[in-house]
C-alpha cells in the first residue's frame, strides 16, 4: 500500500489539543486504514510521564470509540513518550535517539513529522534547536506542522516565520488552519468549480453581498489567558473567517496543485481593501458579551471570566464589511460575523444574489426573497438553495421553496475530522489545505490596522447580551446598505 510511514512527534503531548483533536484523529485514521502499521508517535512534553501513563491518556482520549475490530493496547502500543525541555540541548540528542530507534523498529524510512502544539511562544526555539542538534537531516522526508496562533500581528508572525524558516523549507512547514480541513469548507471549491450553474453568475453583476457566519455558544471557557490578549479578530478573523472568504472569492486556478489554489487565494487577500484607520469604525463592529441566558443556563459576562482582566477591552465578537477590489467583486460587501456566546453554533456562508430586473410575481404576502445559496459548514453540512416557485394555488404568485443537499445524512461517524484530514494530507506531502506564508502576512496586514484602532480606544463594553447575535451595530452594518443577516437553513 502507499500508506504514510512515519514517526510523528507531538509536541505539547501533554495538552488538550492533542487529547481532544490529535490522538483520536491518528486512532481514525488507523481504524480507516489510512496508516499502515509503520508508524509511531512520540509524545513530548514537561511533564515526567512514562509509556504507559501516556498510553493510558491516549486511551482515554478515544474511549468514546467502539470498533470491534480494532485493538486499541495495540494501537496505543505505537505512542511512546520523552519527557522534554526545550531548553536543554542534551534532551534533543535523546530525542533523536529515540527518534532512530522507533525509525528501525517501526520500518518509518526516515520520514519525521514534527507537530508543534504547545505555547506559541516556544515554536522558534524548538525550531532552531531542532536544526542545530540535526534532527531536521533524515533520509526520508521531515515535515514541520504547527498550530495557530502563528503570531499575534504582521510583526510578531514574521519573525517567528523566519525562525521557523531559518530550521524548514517553505515547502516542509504544514500551518493548520483547522477549518481547510472541514468537509464543507473543502466542498466550497467543489460546489463553485464543479458546477456549470454557479460559476457564470459569480461575480458582481448578478450576486448582491456574500455573508460568513462562524458563530459559538460557548464563551471562553479555560482559555481567558489567551483569549484576553487574541480576541476575536485575531482568533477567528485573521484565519478562519479570510480563509472561507478567499475560497468563496477566488478565481477557478488553473489546476488543482496546491501553489496553482493558493495563488489565486493569495489574490484575493491581495485585492482585500486594507481599511485606513478612520474607516474602520465604518466598516468594522466590535463586541464583547454580558450576561444572558445560552441554552436555558444563566451566564456571566466575559469580564468575570477565569483569566480576564476585569475591565478587559478585548472584543469577543465581530461583524465587518469587506470588499475586495478586483474586477468579479467590485461593489459586492462581504459581511463577516463571528462571535462566543451567540444563539447559536453555527458556520455558514449565504450567498445572496441579485433581483431582477423587473419581476412579474414579486409578491410581498408570500415575501418573495432573493435566491439564495447556502453552504452549511456546521454543525448541518449541505447546501440549500432558496428559489421561487408557484406552489398549488389559484394564483400565479410566488412563493419562495428551498432545495436542499444534507451532507450529514452520510453516517456522521464516517465523515471525516478536520484534523484527520490534515494530518492525513501532511503525511502524504499535500499542502493544498494548509495556509501559504504569504496568505498569514496578508490576513496581519488587514487586520493590524483594525487591532491598532481598537487598541487605541476604549470600547463600551459589555455590549452584547450572552445567547444574542452580537451588538445592534452588527445588524445596522447591513441594513444601512439595505440587507440584513439571513438566518435561514
Ligand atoms: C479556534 C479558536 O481556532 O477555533 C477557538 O481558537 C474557536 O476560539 C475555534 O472556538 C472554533 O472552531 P470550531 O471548529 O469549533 O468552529
Amino acid at each position: 500500500t502507499n500508506n504514510p510511514k512515519a514517526v510523528i512527534v507531538i509536541f505539547g503531548a501533554t495538552g488538550d489539543l492533542a487529547n481532544r483533536k490529535l490522538y483520536p484523529s491518528i486512532y481514525r485514521l488507523y481504524r480507516n486504514g489510512k496508516l499502515s502499521d509503520n508508524f509511531a508517535v512520540v509524545g513530548v512534553a514537561r511533564r515526567p510521564w512514562t509509556n504507559d501513563i501516556f498510553r493510558d491518556k491516549v486511551k482515554e482520549s478515544i474511549d468514546n470509540f467502539d470498533d470491534p475490530h480494532i485493538d486499541k493496547d495495540e494501537f496505543a502500543s505505537h505512542f511512546h513518550y520523552n519527557p522534554f525541555d526545550i531548553q536543554d540541548l542534551e534532551h534533543y540528542q535523546a530525542l533523536d535517539g529515540l527518534i532512530k530507534e522507533l525509525d528501525t523498529n517501526y520500518q518509518t524510512e526516515g520520514n519525521r513529522l514534527f507537530y508543534f502544539s504547545m505555547a506559541p511562544n516556544f515554536f522558534g526555539t524548538l525550531a532552531a534547536n531542532l536544526k542545530s542538534e540535526g534532527l531536521t537531516q533524515t533520509e526520508g522526508w521531515t515535515r514541520l506542522v504547527i498550530e495557530k496562533p502563528f503570531g499575534h500581528d504582521f510583526e510578531s508572525a514574521q519573525e517567528l516565520n523566519e525562525q521557523i524558516r531559518a530550521a524548514f523549507t517553505e515547502d516542509q512547514i504544514y500551518r493548520i488552519d483547522h477549518y481547510l480541513g472541514k468537509e464543507m469548507v473543502q466542498n466550497i471549491e467543489v460546489i463553485r468549480f464543479a458546477n456549470a450553474l454557479f460559476e457564470p453568475l459569480w461575480n458582481n453583476q448578478h450576486i448582491s453581498n456574500i455573508q460568513i457566519t462562524s458563530s459559538e455558544t460557548l464563551g471562553v471557557e479555560e482559555r481567558g489567558r489567551y483569549y484576553d490578549s487574541a480576541g476575536a479578530l485575531k482568533d477567528m478573523v485573521q484565519n478562519h473567517m479570510l480563509q472561507m472568504l478567499a475560497l468563496i472569492a477566488m478565481d477557478m486556478p488553473i489546476k488543482l496543485t496546491p501553489a496553482e489554489i493558493r495563488s489565486e487565494k493569495v489574490k484575493v487577500l491581495r485585492a482585500l481593501r486594507v481599511f485606513d484607520e478612520k474607516e474602520v469604525d465604518e466598516h468594522v463592529v466590535r463586541g464583547q458579551y454580558g450576561e444572558g441566558t445560552v441554552n436555558g443556563e444563566q451566564l456571566p459576562t466575559y469580564r468575570e471570566g477565569h483569566g480576564v482582566d476585569p475591565e478587559s477591552n478585548t472584543d469577543t465578537f465581530v461583524a465587518a464589511k469587506l470588499m475586495i477590489d478586483n474586477f468579479r467583486w467590485a461593489g459586492v460587501p462581504f459581511y463577516i460575523r463571528t462571535g462566543k456566546r451567540m444563539e447559536k453554533k453555527a458556520t455558514k456562508i449565504v450567498v445572496e444574489f441579485k433581483d431582477l430586473p423587473m419581476n412579474l410575481y414579486y409578491d410581498k404576502e408570500h415575501d418573495t426573497k432573493p435566491n439564495l445559496l447556502v453552504i452549511h459548514v456546521q454543525p448541518d453540512e449541505g447546501i440549500t438553495l432558496h428559489l421561487n416557485a408557484k406552489k398549488g394555488d389559484y394564483n400565479a404568485s410566488s412563493t419562495p421553496i428551498t432545495l436542499s443537499y444534507d451532507n450529514n445524512a452520510k453516517d456522521k461517524m464516517n465523515t471525516p475530522e478536520a484534523y484527520e484530514t490534515l494530518l492525513n494530507d501532511c503525511m502524504h506531502g499535500d499542502s493544498t489545505n494548509f495556509t501559504h506564508w504569504d496568505e498569514v502576512a496578508l490576513s496581519w496586514k488587514f487586520v493590524d490596522v483594525i487591532a491598532n484602532v481598537w487598541a487605541n480606544k476604549k470600547a463600551n463594553f459589555p455590549n452584547y447580551k450572552s445567547g444574542t447575535n452580537g451588538p445592534e451595530e452588527a445588524d445596522l452594518l447591513l441594513n444601512k446598505d439595505g440587507f440584513e443577516w439571513w438566518d435561514v437553513s
